[in-house]
């Protein structure tokens, strides 16, 4: 017998970064983070156990996927199967329709579509905050993609992860964002962000203060998402990106993550804001730039941005919904 099912999660930015780990092992994080969860970028994936299926088998996008990335999303897999019952192992198809792995969060898709088609698959019933806690144990990021809208990260003090759960904040309708990234580069990245969050914990000399300024940062984050205050968003967007890539690069050596595009566009934004125009910028573990704008801005930074030679390609985004499961791919 079959136990299929198939989901569609849709990646995230966090604007209140992510980064440190409070136990590796259970995947629990350091700091809490707050996201907003992205419409044009998503995972659909399929999910069958059956009995005659020798072992664990993942293609994405079509092709076979590494060892490590099978391995990866076979240790995933034994969390459902514990807590399900089932004992069979699993073909898994999984397509995302965005460059994978080069820092546009496609292990936020990832793991949160996995979590939903595995769990539905195995038959058991999760609520949205433990189905969250399961698709953290794949990917921090992950938690919070399977909330649309702006959503918030609890970091938790539990050892067992079971306060380490992300909620909603305010649905995908309650504010017109548009998010604008900006490909610089579609090459995959060469420290991974378990690495590189592991390799700062232990070699920055600011990391104590990461940690101990994180809890302000979120307070003020929730305080300009419910005032709809656009400004206060967007600088501390800037603020806690700049933080967190500040942690790497004081990291030894260094953990630097973008390039010369990268930093081309962080002075045109900050140019373009001094005329004036709401728009901030933020980027994850990757050289690619994430620009956050209201939507009267959208067409002026396009051709803006796009005077800069060498840049690939611009996805413009605005709020994503809810993880949701899906009829069967063929
Ligand atoms: O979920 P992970 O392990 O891929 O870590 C995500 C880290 C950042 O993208 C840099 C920040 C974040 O909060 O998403």
């Amino acid at each position: 017998m079959d136990y299929k099912a198939g989901a569609i999660a849709h990646s995230n930015i966090a604007l209140i970064k992510y980064w440190g780990k409070r136990n590796s092992h259970n995947n629990l994080p350091a700091v809490g983070s707050i996201s907003l969860t992205l419409k044009e970028l998503f995972t659909q994936t399929q999910v069958c156990f059956n009995e005659a299926i020798a072992q664990d088998i993942l293609f994405l996008n079509g092709d076979r996927a590494s060892a490590a990335m099978e391995e990866r999303v076979s240790k995933f897999l034994d969390i459902v199967r514990f807590k399900s019952g089932i004992k069979y192992s699993a073909e898994i198809k999984s397509h995302n329709n965005f460059p994978t792995g080069a820092g546009l969060a496609s292990s936020a898709s990832a793991f949160a579509a996995l979590a939903l088609a595995a769990s539905s698959a195995a038959e058991i019933s999760l609520s949205p905050a433990q189905l969250s806690e399961l698709a953290r144990c794949g990917s921090g990021s992950a938690a919070r993609s399977i909330y649309g809208g702006f959503v918030e990260m609890k970091v938790g003090k539990k050892s067992n992860g079971s306060d380490s759960f992300a909620v909603r904040l305010a649905d995908k309708d309650y504010w017109d964002i548009v998010l604008l990234i900006v490909i610089t580069a579609d090459t995959e990245k060469d420290i991974g962000s378990t690495q590189g969050m592991n390799h700062t914990e232990l070699s920055s000399p600011y990391y104590g203060q990461w940690i101990k300024t994180s809890s302000d940062d979120l307070k003020e984050m929730r305080s300009a998402i419910k005032d709809k205050d656009f400004v206060k968003l967007g600088e501390l967007t800037e603020y806690s990106c700049l933080k967190m890539h500040a942690l790497c690069f004081s990291a030894r050596p260094a953990l630097i993550y973008w390039n010369d595009l990268t930093f081309q566009l962080i002075h045109l934004v900050r140019d373009i804001r001094k005329s004036g125009i709401p728009v901030y910028f933020t980027i994850d573990a990757g050289p690619q730039v994430k620009i956050l704008t209201l939507p009267q801005h959208v067409g002026y930074l396009r051709d803006t941005i796009k005077e800069i030679s060498g840049i690939n390609r611009i996805i413009e985004t605005t709020l994503g919904p809810d993880a949701q499961v899906i009829g069967v791919m063929r």
